[in-house]
């Protein structure tokens, strides 16, 4: 009787003892991610779940807000559309550490024949074979290193000519909207980068495609939303706005064919170098090329690209000019900078920024407290884990840079404007992985550069130039989203008074650009 019950215990024990090894090993090694619980989510309203929250405005605010009290990655929907949300630095950080080629598409393309976030688009396509080829020759002809030294003599005229603008005004006492004279500055040479031998001739083009430009900002918001919708709902959606987004796509349309055209009549004739559309319409009839692409391509391509570079950079122009007026100490250490590096006789010009770093600095932290495209928008392939939840396959990830730049787990201060941030070498390298201005990863923003140079040296030109003066008692620093932009409610309004009487563009011309 005792052994039969030894043996039973025995068998019992080992029994049990299994078990526990089995769950053990499920755990260490089997246990899926799918295990994981969702992120938590905010209340929300019966059958549209949260999109009151993404109807809000400012959207950015909203967001930061829930954040706060809900936690830094929560899982929203609208409808049954799965929409995570992330707001912290350490989680971009690990998600773009190590999940950045599974979320290195923005979802599908919503309105099929548009030229914008069409079925052509370069900034919606997925992470394939077109993607690349346009990536790479997005980096060898305009916006990498090389093709900006190439291309630096059409930025130093567009530089001229906004000083001029600025002085002309000093001299008849008016006031300036900074953010119209920065528009036009970054616009113009934006316009001249893509099209350039065909913006002289063809005038009224620039000026075209601004007012385009400016409206498809304002539609840029609803092509998210719908984006974000289930497809039922696309339909209805896109019924509604479908006229005003084919009227303007039709006249991008026209506008670009007409200088394609130009292009193919003038090519062979004597031009001072190729610009964008000559090595567009190349691959376009290479037919040796990595990916074979079309005339859509090329405009399509040429919309997302005055889309996503002339109003960004704008911006931050006017937001960093208002920072800078606000703060006597920041515009006496700036001008002392430009003062003894580029001296009172010159304008700055682009190759006097790496000597600069209290400008860059500047520049870094007003793009950190008001970040143009707060929000950004990507895709999950797979499902996937991060601080500790899991994100579904299938699932739109939203980014909100606004929170992750003012963390205050990571940040001294966030929400204070402090240049001298930017300037200390330890800093910098940590801050790499916070700082999301112009997102990260292979789908990170590849007009950085570009947009240093636009704003630093705008900025410089605006501080070594002038003094300046304004009305109100204080600078309003209101923001307000228009699109999907992060914009001063009340545009800066300012009149400049030359700090020399000469204008110093004259002494410019010996650089011998
Ligand atoms: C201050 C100026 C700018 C800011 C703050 C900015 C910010 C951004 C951000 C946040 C993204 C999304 C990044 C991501 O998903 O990780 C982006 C994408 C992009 N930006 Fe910019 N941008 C600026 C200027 C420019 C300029 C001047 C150009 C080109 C002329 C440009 C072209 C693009 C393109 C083509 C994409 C899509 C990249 C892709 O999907 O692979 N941006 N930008």
């Amino acid at each position: 009787m005792m052994t039969t019950i030894i043996l039973d215990f025995q068998k019992y024990f080992i029994f049990i003892f299994l078990c526990f090894f089995s769950l053990l090993c499920y755990t260490l090694f089997f246990r899926k991610p799918k295990d994981f619980p969702l992120p938590p989510s905010p209340p929300s309203l019966p059958i549209i779940g949260h999109l009151h929250i993404f109807l809000s405005v400012p959207i950015h605010r909203s967001f930061h807000k829930l954040s706060s009290k809900y936690g830094s990655v929560l899982y929203l929907r609208i409808f049954n559309c799965p929409i995570v949300l992330v707001s912290s630095a350490s989680v971009a950080y690990e998600i773009f550490r190590a999940h950045d080629v599974n979320i290195s598409s923005r979802g599908f393309p919503p309105t099929e024949a548009s030229l914008f976030a069409g079925s052509f688009s370069f900034i919606s396509a997925p992470n394939g074979d077109y993607w690349k080829f346009m990536k790479k020759v997005i980096v060898t002809n305009l916006l990498g290193p090389q093709a900006l030294k190439r291309s630096q003599s059409v930025r130093a005229d567009e530089l001229d000519r906004f000083y001029n603008n600025l002085f002309e005004k000093a001299v008849k006492k008016e006031t300036v909207e900074i953010f119209e004279e920065a528009m036009k500055l970054t616009n113009d040479s934006i316009c001249k980068l893509i099209m350039g031998r065909c913006c002289p001739e063809e005038k009224g083009v620039v000026e075209r495609v601004k007012g385009l430009v400016t409206e498809l900002d304002v539609l840029s918001k609803t092509v998210l939303l719908e984006n974000l919708l289930p497809s039922w709902v696309q339909k209805l959606v896109l019924s509604l706005f479908k006229k005003k987004m084919e009227v303007l796509s039709n006249s991008f349309n026209e506008l670009l064919e007409k200088t394609l055209v130009e292009h193919e009549r003038k090519q062979g004739k004597h031009h001072h170098g190729k610009d964008l559309m000559d090595v567009l319409l190349a691959a376009c009839g290479d037919e040796n090329a990595a990916y074979k692409i079309t005339r859509n391509h090329i405009k399509s391509f040429c919309v997302d690209l005055l889309f996503a570079g002339t109003t960004t950079p704008a911006i931050p122009i006017e937001w960093i000019l208002a920072e800078i007026i606000k703060s006597p100490k920041t515009l006496e250490r700036l001008r002392g900078e430009l003062d003894s590096v580029v001296g009172t006789k010159r304008l700055i010009q682009e190759t006097d920024l790496p000597n600069l770093p209290y400008l860059q600095a500047v520049v870094k932290e007003g793009l950190r407290l008001h970040p143009p495209e707060p929000i950004f928008e990507r895709f999950s392939q797979e499902g996937f884990k991060v601080g500790g939840f899991y994100v579904p396959e299938k699932t739109s990830l939203m980014v909100n840079a606004y929170a992750v730049m003012r963390d205050p787990n990571y940040w001294v201060d966030p929400d204070e404007f402090k240049p001298e941030r930017f300037l200390e070498e330890e800093e910098r390298k940590e801050q790499a992985l916070k700082y999301i201005a112009f997102g990260s990863g292979r789908r990170g923003c590849p007009g950085e550069n570009l947009s240093h140079i636009f704003i630093g040296t705008a900025i410089g030109v605006m501080v070594q130039g002038f003094e300046w003066r304004f009305k109100e008692e204080k600078v309003n620093m209101e923001e307000t989203i228009v699109g999907l932009s992060l914009t001063m409610a009340h545009p800066l309004k300012l009149t400049p008074i030359a700090r020399t009487p000469n204008p110093l563009i004259l002494n410019l011309k010996s650089r011998g650009l």
